[in-house]
């Protein structure tokens, strides 16, 4: 399968008082349909500055920025963002069921939108939470309320920020065997940021290093292991291990 998004020599520099912040610099990246390209980085080294250029909420200030070769000016339609502070995009106001509509029920008829609602809950697993607040939910599951709205439109791209950043360990590989599976059920292509090697490394078909600031990616690496992920064997198989300790080795060589 082709591209179906396309970054070439992306460069973004923002004011920053009387001058201006160099903040990403000749990015390239091509991402394929059904594919899971995620990209590590340390703390302020631009991963959601280049999310928000992918999608269309920042224009690059040289380079292009392409989504089904048309050039991305604002977000496109299809592209579906998740951000990693849950609390503050979800409405407290409105239960489960009406944050899940919120991108949907202005553009489709109530069936519909409620049909879509009601899967994109059970992809989720919150079937039967369908009337909770958010306050009443725990952090896991206002996160994936919060994942179940994108996924309510119909994304064929997920972009996502330090999804599960926030949350404990447990939750956090739970959600992570859950969005393999929802890759294989819905075939999005996801981009995943995350500062967790061992993340990266277990969701990605494709790692992407980055490195700032001026951000910019150092390394892409393929990963191939066996499709069938456990946490506990595959994290623990030689190659696991060896993409590891590649990894952290090419982060070390840079410092
Ligand atoms: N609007 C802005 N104006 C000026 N500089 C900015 C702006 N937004 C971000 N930056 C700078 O761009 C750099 C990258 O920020 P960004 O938020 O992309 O990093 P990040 O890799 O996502 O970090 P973290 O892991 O902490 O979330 C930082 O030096 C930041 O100060
Ligand atoms: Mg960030």
């Amino acid at each position: 399968m082709g591209s179906i998004y396309s970054l070439r020599d992306v460069s973004l520099e923002l004011p920053f008082g009387k001058n201006y912040r160099k903040i990403l610099q000749n990015i390239h990246l091509d991402i394929s349909a059904g594919k899971i390209y995620t990209i590590v980085g340390a703390s302020g080294c631009g991963k959601t500055s280049l999310l928000r250029v992918m999608g269309g909420l920042t224009l690059a200030s040289s380079g292009s920025v392409s989504y089904l070769s048309q050039s991305v000016k604002s977000p496109p339609p299809g592209v579906a963002f998740v951000f990693q502070d849950y609390a503050s995009v979800l409405l407290p106001w409105r239960t489960v069921e009406k944050n899940v509509s919120l991108g949907i029920e202005s553009k489709l008829s109530p069936a519909e939108c409620a049909k879509r609602v009601k899967d994109a809950i059970a992809l989720v697993r919150l079937t039967g939470r369908e009337s909770d607040y958010p306050w009443q939910l725990s952090g896991g599951m206002q996160q994936r309320v919060q994942i179940a709205r994108a996924l309510a439109t119909q994304p064929s791209v997920l972009l996502m920020d330090e999804p599960f950043a926030a949350l404990d360990a447990m939750t956090k590989t739970g959600l992570q065997d859950e969005l393999l599976k929802l890759r294989d059920q819905t075939g999005a292509s996801i981009v995943f940021i995350t500062h967790d090697i061992e993340e990266a490394i277990y969701l990605g078909d494709e790692v992407s290093l980055m490195q700032g600031p001026p951000g910019a990616i150092i390394e892409r690496i393929t990963i191939d292991l066996p499709s069938n992920k456990n946490q506990l064997d595959t994290r623990s198989l030689p190659q696991f291990l060896a993409y590891r300790k590649h990894i952290y080795d090419a982060i070390e060589d840079r410092k």
